[in-house]
């Protein structure tokens, strides 16, 4: 692939994204919340974590594929749920389906993205998970999972790290409002930025369009105000066991950061546990996940399943949280950085750039598989000893 010599890193195509996308996009995509101090937290808690590399390993081709909750994946990572995605590139959520079903990985799809389940359904296959934010209404609760499930998604996935909005001040500065609201300013940044504008253009102004069947006719109710009614962003455990009456198939509660917590999920019946600070988008205080994911490991004994995001870069992180008890990583940003740069041949990048990161590192730890990873980290309160981490079976 040619685009590997130009752009090698993910943090390449997020340069060209950042040129291609109007101001108060690139504010929505990458900023988190405060003083924005969790999500370098995420990034230098991440660098921390270092293995022992090993030599004389023979030649080695490594299997990346695994199985979570009963299915196999050609990879250990997929794509997390980012409301507004076809805000920062047209048609972001079809495109990102498409791609998760030609790889054979998890295409997460947000129940405040700009197209309807029903729209993006026929393109992801068999890898449709979708996040819910939970609506109040009871009937629209049940109307959502009926529409959800019967446009073919298995996985439904509750976000609990969102009991009240976040301020996001860096957002507000640069003018992002939900919906995006033309303003001379918005009108100035998009001008600047045409091969975004025409793309939109053809699409039309993104909209939370399934939140807005629920809505009554489109336009006027679609306010910021009645959204924010609709979707009751703080669920309790009493919500959580009515969600786990009314979807048959695997459950997933995202924004764990609390080892309690997910030893009380699992006794509920959640089937996996998505360890999150959300990109550091809600709470400047929130530890970083990799830091809470060997005690949450610890916690909820092995073989039960545990996905992991927030500010993976690379497949060197994905390794990382492999060792520190994750069986799937997930990334939010990484392919809204591809698709803005170079549509789907950018996203389906990401894939790449993930793929040949695995494998070379997974070359210099001398390993074929994922087992055994934990074997090679370099513990920092022992100095370089081979301890696994306290609580893990391997
Ligand atoms: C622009 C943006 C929008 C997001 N929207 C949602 C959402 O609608 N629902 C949700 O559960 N998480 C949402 N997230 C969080 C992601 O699912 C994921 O937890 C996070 O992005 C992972 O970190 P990463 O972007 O560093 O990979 C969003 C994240 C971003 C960056």
């Amino acid at each position: 692939m040619e685009l590997d010599q130009s752009y090698p890193a993910i943090s390449d195509l997020a340069a060209r994204a950042r040129r291609r996308v109007p101001r108060f996009v690139w504010d929505y995509l990458d900023s988190a919340t405060g003083a924005e101090a969790t999500k370098a937290r995420n990034r230098s808690a991440l660098d921390a974590i270092r293995f022992r590399p090993a030599i004389l390993s023979g030649e080695i081709d490594p299997d990346l594929s695994v199985t979570l909750m009963g299915r196999d994946y050609a990879l250990p990572f997929g794509i997390a749920p980012v409301g507004m995605s076809g805000l920062v590139w047209a048609e972001a959520e079809r495109t990102l389906a498409r791609l998760a079903r030609t790889e054979a990985i998890p295409y997460t799809l947000s129940t405040v993205a700009t197209r309807t389940p029903e729209h993006v359904g026929p393109h992801v296959g068999d890898q449709g998970w979708f996040q819910l934010y939970p609506p109040r209404d009871p009937e629209i609760r049940a109307d959502m999972l009926r529409r959800v499930r019967a446009a073919g998604f298995h996985t439904l996935v509750l976000t609990a790290d969102v009991p009240v909005a976040s301020r996001r001040e860096r957002q507000r500065r640069g003018g992002v409002t939900h919906p995006p609201r033309l303003s001379p300013r918005i009108l100035a940044q998009v001008a600047l930025r045409p091969a975004w504008a025409l793309a939109t253009a053809q699409t039309g102004m993104p909209r939370l369009r399934f939140v807005e069947s629920y809505t009554g006719k489109s336009g006027a109710l679609s306010s910021t105000a009645h959204v924010g009614y609709l979707i009751r962003t703080s669920p309790d455990w009493g919500y959580l066991r009515w969600l786990r009456d009314h979807w048959d198939g695997p459950l997933v509660v995202k924004g764990v950061l609390e080892p309690a917590d997910a030893v009380r999920l699992k006794a509920e019946g959640v089937d996996a546990v998505w360890v999150s600070n959300h990109a550091g988008r809600q709470f400047d205080a929130a530890p970083a996940p990799i830091e809470v994911l060997p005690a949450i490991r610890a916690a909820v004994g092995p073989g039960y399943p545990l996905i992991f995001d927030s500010g993976v870069a690379g497949g060197l992180d994905i390794l990382r949280a492999l060792a520190l008890g994750a069986d799937f990583v997930m990334l939010g940003r990484a392919f809204h950085y591809g698709l803005a740069a170079f549509g789907a041949r950018g996203a389906a990048h990401v894939v790449h750039i993930l793929r040949e990161d695995l494998k070379a590192n997974l070359g210099q730890l001398g390993l074929g598989s994922f087992d055994g990873l934990a074997d090679r980290l370099v513990h920092r309160a022992h100095g370089c000893d081979d301890r696994p981490p306290e609580g893990r079976s391997t």
